[in-house]
């Protein structure tokens, strides 16, 4: 009976249960909200804090080979100009005259419309999930409005970068339907500019950091110092970053301030880069697996070797199966010594580090997972939102939301409820247990309302375990009734099997 929404309405689901149960609040609610920025309510900062957590445990204090590293957001504006964003780090963007709105120009499309071979206009469609159908509908709009006879042509899409100067003015708005309103494209900066200091004059000019990794090539040298590493070894960090994104889109899949868990991971630059390259793609899918997201939903995206970055020997993307299609989720980059090499030309410091092993000093270079954590806890959600039908306290079957998140990330781990609240023996013994639970994970007391509205309320924020305390808990063994979410399934544990069975559940 299980059946996950579908994509359609999937994401305004989400959206929906984000609010209404306290996970996400578009910012400045109160002012009409801000586009692109998002706060995160008492659930999302759980499930926000547990992915970190079990980000940082896996990839750092599992691991002998990765330190960890907290840098500043503003840093010196030189460390951009160094790294390259200060020049060229932006997208292609493209203004609509009239309505005044702006899109990324890779992020347009637009085509022909032919009938026998003969252009009678153009169309252009924002991406989506279903471009091509959008596309195809409003040519054969066109077609019948022009009252043209003929067959319509296959459409091909294309971006709006590809566009010539001579078809700008005859591609269409997407928010005005009519042509001669759109700009050519124009590149444009996405970092968040400020001034550091009492002067606001250009030398004050500083910037909020667009990726945390430059905060790590900027302090490898004192972690490379502090002498505790060797080649291989990783420098991870959680944090924020700011970009100022044309066109911030799909709730916080894109957004302007999110959050990033990132690894430079340092190897000789004689290493197999590439096998090293594949363990790590490997690594990474197997880790977002363990968090609940279905290997099936996920894919890969080697990038084309005439599209990758200056600095990149090769990427690969770890795609997700959104709900507004399959889109990059971590990417994992072969960023050669490009960094390292432009910091140690720009600060006039070495970044030579000797290698024991190989009796011989270079400049590593660098494998890099970099992941959103923002995007991640979307990935989460959209994997874990279902819909099913289960019996209510009556027997009549209703319809149940639920997020089937694994217990390792769950904001809440455990409900602990008394069959009924006017009893104050069972009260009692509920409250106690909860008291001990609390000391040890994230859990809930709840004692108002029918036994089974009460699981349902959990069942619609992925709290995988409903603990009941009856009758029998206080009159006759002491056994209470642990429920399960997907299943709903209920069976009778003592207190020992019930913390045993949180414990390899739960985890830590
Ligand atoms: N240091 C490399 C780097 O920053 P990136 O592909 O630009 O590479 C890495 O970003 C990851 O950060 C992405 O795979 C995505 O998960 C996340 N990310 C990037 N831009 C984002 C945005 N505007 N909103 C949310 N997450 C974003």
């Amino acid at each position: 009976m299980t059946a996950p929404a579908t994509s359609d309405t999937l994401m305004e689901d989400i959206v929906g249960l984000c609010k209404r149960r306290g996970f996400i609040f578009q910012s400045s609610e109160i002012y009409g909200g801000y586009n692109g920025f998002y706060d995160y309510g008492p659930l999302g900062v759980e499930l926000r804090n547990n992915i970190k957590q079990a980000w940082w445990r896996d990839f750092v204090q599992c691991r002998d080979d990765i330190e960890g590293l907290d840098s500043t957001i503003i840093m010196h504006p030189k460390i951009w100009k160094a790294s390259g964003h200060v020049d060229g780090f932006s997208d292609p963007m493209v203004d609509c005259k009239e309505s005044k709105l702006r899109y990324r120009a890779d992020q347009l499309f637009f085509a022909p419309v032919t009938v026998d071979g003969e252009t009678i206009g153009y169309v252009s469609v924002v991406e989506c999930i279903d471009q091509q159908e959008v596309a195809e509908k409003a040519a054969a709009e066109m077609k019948r409005k022009m009252a043209k006879q003929g067959v319509l042509d296959t459409i091909k899409l294309k971006e709006y970068t590809e566009a010539k100067p001579e078809q700008y003015e005859l591609i269409p708005s997407p928010a005005t339907g009519k042509p001669g309103s759109l700009t050519e494209p124009r590149e444009f900066k996405l970092m968040f500019e400020t001034k550091v200091g009492p002067l606001a004059d250009d030398a004050a000019t500083a910037y909020l950091r667009p990726e945390t990794a430059q905060g790590i090539f900027a302090n490898y040298k004192n972690i490379v110092d502090t002498g505790r590493v060797k080649i291989p070894f990783g420098i991870a960090q959680i944090g924020k970053a700011f970009r100022n994104e044309i066109t911030p889109r799909n709730f916080i899949f894109r957004s302007r301030e999110f959050e990033q868990m990132e690894i430079e991971y340092f190897i000789s630059p004689s290493a197999d880069w590439k096998t090293l390259h594949r363990e790590w793609i490997d690594t990474c899918t197997d880790w977002l697996v363990s968090i609940g997201l279905p290997r099936e939903g996920i894919s890969e995206d080697i990038h084309p070797e005439d599209k990758l970055a200056f600095y990149s020997q090769a990427t690969t993307d770890l795609m997700f199966q959104f709900p507004h299609g399959e889109q990059e989720l971590w990417g994992i980059a072969c960023r050669s010594d490009y960094d390292l090499k432009q910091h140690q030309e720009h600060s006039g410091k070495s970044m030579t580090i000797f290698d024991e092993t190989a009796k011989e000093k270079y400049v590593p270079h660098v494998i890099e997972p970099s992941l959103g954590v923002d995007r991640t806890l979307l990935a989460v959600l959209s994997a874990a939102y279902t819909e099913d039908e289960v019996p209510n306290d009556k027997g009549k079957v209703e319809k149940r939301v639920l997020l089937k998140f694994s217990p390792k990330i769950a904001p809440v781990k455990a409900a602990i409820f008394p069959l009924l609240k006017n009893k104050p023996e069972l009260v009692e013994s509920a409250k106690k247990l909860y008291k001990k639970l609390q000391r040890r994970w994230n859990v809930f007391y709840d004692a108002s309302g029918a036994i089974g509205r009460r699981y349902r309320r959990q069942d619609e924020i992925g709290t995988p375990f409903g603990i009941t305390i009856d009758f029998d808990t206080i009159e006759k063994d002491g056994t209470v009734t642990l429920r399960d979410r997907d299943t709903c399934e209920q069976r009778r544990v003592t207190e020992d099997e019930l913390i045993k069975f949180l414990e390899e559940q739960i985890g830590g």
